[in-house]
């Protein structure tokens, strides 16, 4: 087929540690050009959903494997819908991290998942968010940014997010936790959290959400 005739459907990768804003940014982003919004930690949120709904066990590959199978998510201004249902206050607990971060280092899930990802880029756009999207789901990603912020920042924002939403949690162990995870995602053999070379990388540390937004917008609009 004559490449000049295929029209390539816009993505803009966001990848980063939980915590860094960039879920906010990738909201709106995708707010911003009126694209679609693929929140892939939510995926591997709802896998560990379902596996404990299901009593799959966590060694279990096939089982796990299986549940990626005719996926029906749907991410909706309201939270993220599974099979008709709301299932974002299930999904967003610590809990769920913790199992969502025990699932996602298994090679044969994260392969599962790929076409069902890769799907999501539809007219007019997409902005996809997660820990692989500029590495290996979309490697030809027009722009691709790499969100971080220090741990403890990430602590400090995930603590209030928390506190907002009224569960009761402690800084010590948040922080903890983060480290936890943070080290599972970038040891894993599996599609390590770590920037690629072609990303833009912003430090939101010292940043207020706006600033972030305002640059990571400037930057789209450069590669556009
Ligand atoms: O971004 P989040 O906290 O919702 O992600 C939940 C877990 O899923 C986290 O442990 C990292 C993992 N994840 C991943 O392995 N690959 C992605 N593309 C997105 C998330």
């Amino acid at each position: 087929m004559n490449e000049q005739l295929v029209t390539r459907v816009p993505v803009v990768a966001i990848d980063g540690p939980g915590g860094s804003g960039k879920g906010t940014v990738s909201t709106a982003v995708a707010r911003h050009f009126g694209w679609h919004y693929l929140d892939s930690g939510a995926i591997y949120r709802v896998l560990g959903y379902l596996a404990h709904e299901n009593r799959i066990n966590e060694h279990d590959v096939s089982g796990l494997t299986a549940l990626t199978h005719d996926l029906d998510i749907e991410f909706q201004e309201e939270g993220v819908v599974l099979d008709g249902q709301n299932v974002e206050t299930l999904i967003r607990t610590e809990e769920a991290a913790d199992r969502a971060s025990r699932i996602s280092p298994i090679p044969e899930v994260r392969r599962s998942l790929l076409e069902w990802q890769r799907k999501q880029a539809r007219p007019p756009g997409l902005v996809s968010d997660g820990r692989d999207m500029g590495s290996v789901v979309f490697p030809d990603a027009l722009c691709k940014f790499f969100i971080t912020a220090t741990p403890e920042k990430r602590a400090e924002r995930r603590y209030k997010q928390l506190r907002e939403k009224g569960f009761g949690v402690k800084m010590e162990i948040l922080l903890r936790e983060i480290a936890k995870r943070d080290e599972r995602d970038a040891m894993r053999k599996a599609s390590p959290l770590k920037p690629v070379e072609d990303a833009t990388v912003i430090d939101t540390t010292d940043m207020s959400i706006g600033n972030v937004i305002s640059s990571v917008l400037e930057e789209v609009n450069r590669c556009l």
